[in-house]
């Protein structure tokens, strides 16, 4: 949901697509919304993929590496 935002407002502080498409900016308000729109998913971005790899290390590099080439995801049981 974050990228067409991110996307759009950085188009719209473009110069160059900002004097072509003026109504690009004006849909997202001025060129300092633009950029606080911009500022703000850059953050959001970043908090996630930084959340997203915690959760990868939290829940085991190795186990999720290996499952994710060969299928198996070791439980941690054992058969006897
Ligand atoms: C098509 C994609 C993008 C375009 C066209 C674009 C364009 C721009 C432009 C023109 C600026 C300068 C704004 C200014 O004059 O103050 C800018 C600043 C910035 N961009 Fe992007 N950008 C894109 C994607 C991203 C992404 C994916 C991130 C990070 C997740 C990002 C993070 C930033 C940050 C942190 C700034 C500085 C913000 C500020 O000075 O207020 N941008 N971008």
């Amino acid at each position: 949901m974050l990228c067409p935002f991110i996307v759009l407002s950085g188009l719209a502080m473009s110069p160059q697509l900002d004097a072509a498409w003026p109504w690009l900016l004006g849909i997202l308000g001025e060129r300092q919304s633009a950029r606080t729109i911009h500022f703000v998913c850059a953050c959001a971005l970043a908090s996630f993929v930084m959340v997203h790899l915690l959760m990868v290390l939290a829940s085991g590099v190795w186990n999720n590496l290996r499952s994710m080439i060969t299928g198996w995801y070791d439980i941690g049981e054992t058969n006897g």
